[in-house]
């Protein structure tokens, strides 16, 4: 999760107000560890930053819920001979926990923006697990 994210539930303004893990910790790990909460990480493809403060631009990458991650991961049941293609990397949460079951010479992700893309390659590369981590559309294949 990124040090600074912004809150998936407007305000009565309509903006999403950006939550900074230095400044307000209690509150950026309450949001964290929110099983139902999609921390937004990144708007309008990057062009606006967490120290633009809040915005009502469209988000382009979010941390999934962690409740949806664990129903996703329990219906698809994956196993160390399953293949996997993971399409929308994003942070790579859902990559590492994948990893966790598939080999990861068995695990492809795929994320469309670049920076992204090796933020979490690098995040993963941290935790020990080396997954195929590629920046493309998923949409092709
Ligand atoms: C909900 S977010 C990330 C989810 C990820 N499981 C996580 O918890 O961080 C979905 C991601 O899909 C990416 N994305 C959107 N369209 C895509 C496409 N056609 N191919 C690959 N990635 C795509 C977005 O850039 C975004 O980072």
């Amino acid at each position: 999760m990124p040090d600074q994210v912004w809150w998936p539930t407007p305000r009565d303004d309509g903006l999403h107000h950006v939550i900074d893990r230095h400044e307000r910790p209690r509150a950026w790990l309450k949001g964290v560890y929110q099983p139902n909460a999609s921390l937004i990480t990144q708007v309008a493809d990057g062009a606006v930053r967490p120290q633009d403060g809040p915005t009502a631009e469209a988000f382009t990458s979010a941390v999934s819920c962690s409740a949806v991650v664990v129903d996703m991961l329990h219906y698809l049941n994956p196993g160390p001979d399953d293949i996997a293609l993971e399409i929308g990397t994003g942070s790579g949460y859902s990559t590492a926990l994948l990893a966790h079951r598939v080999r990861p010479e068995n695990l492809v992700t795929i994320e469309i923006d670049k920076q992204l893309a090796a933020r979490a390659r690098d995040l993963l590369a941290g935790l020990g697990l080396y997954p195929t981590v590629v920046a493309g559309g998923g949409e092709l294949g």
